[in-house]
C-alpha cells in the first residue's frame, strides 16, 4: 500500500483523475475511438443509441437530442464524437461556460447544417438565459431574436436547420429539469469492469506500438479507477517505465513495479482518496459530514472531490451518501486498517452492523 503524500505537498499529481491533466489532450485525440464498433463496453448505451441512429438515418431525420451524462474520462465525449460520425453529419462542439451570452448560441445554431450534431459539453453549467434562449432552438426549431432595446425592442422569429444537440455532463441533478425533459434519449454512462478496460488497454497499446501481455494489460486496467482515460493516462506512465527500466515491453512486474512509484495501490486508490477516507473517518468519526468540510479539512476544492474522487470511492462501496452527509462504510476502515468502534460514539457503531 502506498504512503499518502503528506497534506503539506504540493498539489499532487494526478494521475488517477478522470478528468484531463496536462498531456491528455494529444492522447486522448489520438486513442479515441472513431466508430461506434471501436467503442468498447457500454453495451446498453451502444445498442440503444445504433438503434436510434438506425432509425433516423432510414427515415432520413436529424437524431432525436441525446444526453448524456456520468463521471469524466468515462467516454461522453467519444460518443458525442462517434454518433456524428455514425450519422455522416458534421459535429459543432462548445461548453456550457463558453457560450456566455445568447448571440454566441445564435451564432453556432445558425450556423449548423441540417442534420448537424451540435455537442455542448458540461452542458449543467449553461446560464438560465442561454438555457431558455436554446428551448425553442430544440422543439420548433426556431430563435427568438430580439433587436433594439428599451420600447423599440422587436423579437424576431427565425428559422434553423433541424439539428441533434448532443449533451454532457458530469452533474445530472445540477441540470434545470425543464433541459433535461428536451432530450429525447438519456444515458448514464458506468465505470467499466476490469475485462472492458483489459481490452481498452491492449487496444491503445497496439496504437501506441507497445508490446504489452496479459497480465501486464490487466494490472494496468485494475488500477485504472473503472476508467478509460486513466487507464491511457496509466499506460503512457508504465510504457515510459518498460522502456526506461525494462526493454519496452510491457509485463505484469514492469507494470506493477511502475504504478507502485506512482503511489497508487491495488485497487486504484491514490493520495487523495486517502486523504478523503482518513478525513471522514480521524477527523469527523467515520461521519456523516456535509463534503464542503471534508473538501475544507483536506484543502481540495469540493467540485474535484464530488466530480472525480466520491463516484469511485462510493462504487467501491468505502463511502455512502446519506441525507446528512458522507459517512466511511466498515470497508474503508478495513481498508485503512483502521479499528472501526475506536473512539466511535456508541450511536455509531449501528452503522456497521
Ligand atoms: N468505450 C471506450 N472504448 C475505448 N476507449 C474509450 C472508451 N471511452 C473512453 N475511451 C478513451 O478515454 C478517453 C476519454 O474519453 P472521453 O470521451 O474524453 O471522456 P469524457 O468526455 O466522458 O470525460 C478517450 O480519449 C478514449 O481514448
Ligand atoms: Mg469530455
Amino acid at each position: 500500500m502506498p504512503k499518502p503524500r503528506p497534506e503539506s505537498a504540493d498539489k499532487p499529481e494526478r494521475v488517477l483523475a478522470g478528468d484531463p491533466q496536462e498531456g491528455d489532450l494529444q492522447a486522448d485525440t489520438s486513442l479515441r475511438p472513431r466508430r461506434l464498433a471501436d467503442y468498447i463496453n457500454q453495451e446498453k448505451v451502444k445498442d440503444n443509441i445504433s438503434i436510434s441512429i438506425a432509425a433516423a438515418r432510414q427515415r432520413g431525420e436529424p437524431l432525436d437530442h441525446i444526453l448524456l451524462y456520468g463521471p469524466p474520462g468515462l467516454g461522453k465525449t467519444t460518443l458525442a464524437y462517434i454518433i456524428a460520425a455514425e450519422m455522416q453529419v458534421s459535429v459543432r462542439v462548445t461548453s456550457g461556460p463558453a457560450v456566455e451570452r445568447i448571440g454566441d448560441l445564435a451564432a453556432i445554431l445558425t450556423g449548423l447544417h441540417e442534420g448537424d450534431v451540435l455537442f455542448i459539453d458540461e452542458i449543467h453549467r449553461l446560464s438560465r438565459v442561454v438555457e431558455e434562449f436554446l428551448y425553442p432552438a430544440l422543439e420548433d426549431g426556431v430563435i427568438d431574436w430580439v433587436t433594439g432595446k428599451g420600447p423599440g425592442a422587436r423579437s424576431i422569429r427565425l428559422a434553423i436547420k433541424p439539428f441533434t444537440l448532443v449533451g454532457a455532463t458530469t452533474r445530472y441533478a445540477m441540470m434545470s429539469p425543464p433541459l433535461r425533459d428536451r432530450f429525447g434519449a438519456v444515458y448514464r454512462l458506468d465505470f467499466h469492469d476490469a475485462a472492458a478496460l483489459t481490452t481498452i488497454v491492449r487496444r491503445s497499446a497496439a496504437i501506441l506500438g507497445v508490446p504489452v501481455d496479459d497480465a501486464g494489460a490487466a494490472a494496468i486496467a485494475n488500477r485504472a479507477r473503472g476508467t478509460p482515460r486513466v487507464a491511457n493516462r496509466l499506460l503512457r506512465r508504465v510504457r515510459d517505465y518498460a522502456q526506461v527500466k525494462g526493454d519496452g515491453a510491457i509485463t505484469e512486474a514492469i507494470a506493477i513495479e511502475a504504478l507502485a512509484r506512482l503511489e497508487i495501490d491495488h485497487l486504484g486508490l491514490d493520495s487523495v482518496d486517502y486523504r478523503v477516507l482518513r478525513a471522514i473517518i480521524e477527523k469527523f468519526d467515520g461521519g456523516p459530514v456535509g463534503l464542503d468540510t471534508i473538501a475544507a479539512s483536506i484543502s481540495e476544492e469540493a467540485d474535484t472531490i464530488m466530480d472525480v474522487y466520491e463516484p469511485y470511492l462510493m462504487q467501491m462501496g468505502f463511502i455512502q451518501r446519506t441525507p446528512r452527509g458522507r459517512q466511511a462504510t466498515r470497508r474503508a476502515y478495513e481498508h485503512l486498517g483502521i479499528e472501526p468502534n475506536r473512539g466511535a460514539p456508541p450511536a455509531q457503531s449501528a452503522l456497521f452492523e
